[in-house]
């Protein structure tokens, strides 16, 4: 049994070194294809690069959200966390503090900083979070526009509980519901609720992404922006994002690494296919221009 025990954590350890390498890898490739202000001529992408990928905001709100991230970072009380398949990194049933989770599950501030600056770029009011964990993202989202509403699903029931109990006053249309993402879908069929931008952030699958994506037909409209993330998560991620960007739906993909994000733009005469980097070319001359 024991020996099970140790072979299991072997095989673990050595497909997250591989993993970790091939991410390595894909974010060298994504280094050297990646544009920076320095080569955009479209007036949109210039605009898009100087308010979402590089602006930072002094934000009250967002510094009362680092202090919640900071103590979930040093609160060591376990829960039992549900498995929802690759991207949650936990296996069913385990304990997990929720340290571990602020340290691994949630998004990081530059990734909530690019969340927080979208909403304010594309004017978004009416916002769906698919993976809310401690709710740190929805927060951002909510910042964004205080006057937005953000609904966020979370399938977990004890991190739903933990979140819950936040009580940023602020954020007080930040709706957090405690589902199963096919079954929040599924239940608004009738609703005839529709978003205008929808952050996938569970899921990291094609066979999870594909019917999410599927389902989220009936909630969204042909102006929703969608924001799907960890596009490099896997190999398997990573051609899912590339289907999903050529199938003719949207003439805006942008690439921030960190996620995709798909529009569709009447302005925008030429489909825009660009990853964008907020890392300066200027100092690495030839080698990574
Ligand atoms: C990466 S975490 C979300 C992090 C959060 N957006 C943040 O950055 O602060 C993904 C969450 O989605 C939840 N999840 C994944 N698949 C799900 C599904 N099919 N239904 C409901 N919840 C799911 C997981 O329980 C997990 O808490």
């Amino acid at each position: 049994m024991t020996d099970l025990k140790t072979d299991l954590q072997l095989c673990r350890m050595t497909i997250q070194l591989r993993n970790r390498f091939a991410r390595l890898i894909a974010f060298l490739s994504w280094i050297k294809k990646a544009k920076t202000v320095d080569h955009l001529d479209s007036p949109y992408l210039f605009n898009f690069y100087k308010n979402v990928v590089v602006k930072k905001s002094d934000d009250s709100n967002i510094n009362n959200i680092e202090l919640l991230r900071s103590k979930y970072l040093q609160d060591n009380t376990l829960i039992n966390v549900t498995d929802y398949g690759a991207g949650s990194s936990f296996q069913q049933g385990a304990l997990r503090s929720i340290k571990q989770i602020a340290c691994t599950a949630v998004s990081s501030k530059a990734k909530c900083n690019l969340l927080y600056n979208l909403v304010q770029f594309y004017k978004v009011t009416d916002i769906l979070e698919l993976g809310t964990s401690l709710g740190i993202s929805g927060l951002y989202l909510q910042a964004g526009n205080l006057n937005a509403k953000v609904t966020s699903v979370e399938g977990d029931p004890a991190l739903f509980e933990i979140t819950k109990r936040n009580d940023q006053f602020w954020a007080k249309n930040l709706q957090l519901i405690n589902s199963k993402f096919d079954s929040f879908l599924e239940d608004h069929r009738s609703l005839n609720s529709k978003y205008d931008l929808v952050f996938i952030d569970g899921g990291h699958t094609s066979d999870q992404l594909l019917p999410i994506l599927k389902n989220l037909d009936h909630v969204i409209t042909s102006s929703t922006i969608l924001i799907i993330d960890d596009i490099y998560w896997s190999k398997d991620m990573k051609d899912t994002w590339h289907k999903i960007k050529s199938d003719g739906k949207y003439n805006v993909a942008i690439d921030l690494w960190y996620f995709g994000i798909l529009c569709s733009e009447a302005q925008i005469k030429e489909p825009i296919d660009i990853c964008l980097s907020p890392l300066s070319k200027r100092w690495k001359p030839g080698l990574f221009r």
